[in-house]
């Protein structure tokens, strides 16, 4: 059986750490805040925003939430961007995708203060991440190397391979690992669904990260032996014992992964919550650059 890369241990430690980083600023007169939009009633969205605001109450970031109404037309949308990242007092802004389909997601993106963008989604930001400088590494991202250099795992030298090429998880996954940056040095594959014997390639991996969108797609058969599994994926099905629950499930088929993985990152309690103590640690680092 895999050991178990505990994300929400990992996030509880990254909490503390941003908690007492944020009393340090608070002494010196900086309340590290933090904006978020949300636009109509996507309930997935609805949830990940909650979360993101429970976590800045935890580490003592301040947090406002913007609800704006389904019909909030584009422009509206682009004019309260704007006048929040030009605030001062804001060092972080985010605006919870998807939005409706009548407003264009690349213009709210670009009219992000990059400076503010703790998404790391502005084109400037992704331009400094594949440089190699990063400024704001995106959540998902940023929480998987932090679960990996919690765990002593260090990708130097080592056959990484990701499944899924998204612009906020696989793109700035790979362009990390393969960096020089601490962390990274790694020889890095990206592969996709449009892949050639997508198995063969997922069994060459010494670090396989699974970020396919597709529920259980990677079974035993895909990992290499004594491999470190990163499962990104996060799907709800109807649970199999107790009926009217859910049960949360990854992109990989746990069970039978676990038994040949040498470690693995569960779900729930893996990925997920090093997300939103990725997004705190932007903020706070934000904050950090506004007193210096
Ligand atoms: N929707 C799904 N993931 C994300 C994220 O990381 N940031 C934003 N803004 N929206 C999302």
């Amino acid at each position: 059986m895999a050991d178990l890369l505990r994300g929400r241990a990992v996030a509880k430690k990254l909490k503390e750490e941003l908690r007492q980083q944020t009393e340090e600023l608070k002494k010196e007169g900086i309340t590290p805040s933090l904006f978020l939009i949300r636009v109509g009633e996507d309930p997935a969205s609805e949830v990940y925003v909650a979360a993101k605001e429970k976590g800045c109450q935890q580490v003592g970031i301040a947090s406002e939430v913007i609800h704006l109404p389904e019909t909030t037309s584009e422009t509206e949308l682009l004019e309260r961007v704007g006048a929040i990242g030009a605030d001062p007092s804001v060092d972080g802004l985010l605006v919870q995708l998807p939005l409706p389909d009548h407003i264009d997601e690349d213009r709210v993106i670009e009219a992000v203060n990059p400076a503010k963008d703790v998404d790391g989604f502005h084109p400037h930001n992704v331009g400094l991440l594949t440089l190699g400088q990063p400024r704001f590494i995106p959540a998902t991202p940023l929480g998987i190397l932090k679960i990996l250099e919690h765990y002593d795992i260090d990708p130097r030298g080592r056959r990484v391979v990701i499944l899924g090429r998204s612009r906020i998880v696989g793109r700035p996954l790979a362009n990390l690992l393969s960096s020089k940056l601490p962390g990274g040095n790694a020889t890095v594959t990206v592969c996709h669904t449009g892949t050639r014997d997508l198995p063969a390639v997922t069994r060459e991996a010494e670090i396989l990260i699974v970020a396919a969108g597709r529920k259980r797609m990677v079974t035993a058969d895909w990992v290499a032996p004594g491999a470190v599994v990163v499962d990104v994926g996060i799907h709800r099905e109807p649970h199999p014992e107790k009926p009217g629950k859910d049960k949360l499930c990854g992109d990989v088929d746990f069970d039978g992964v676990a038994e040949k993985a040498s470690a693995i990152t569960p779900v729930p309690g893996g990925v997920g919550p090093m997300t939103v103590a990725a997004l705190l640690a932007n903020t706070v680092a934000s904050a950090q650059r506004r007193r210096a």
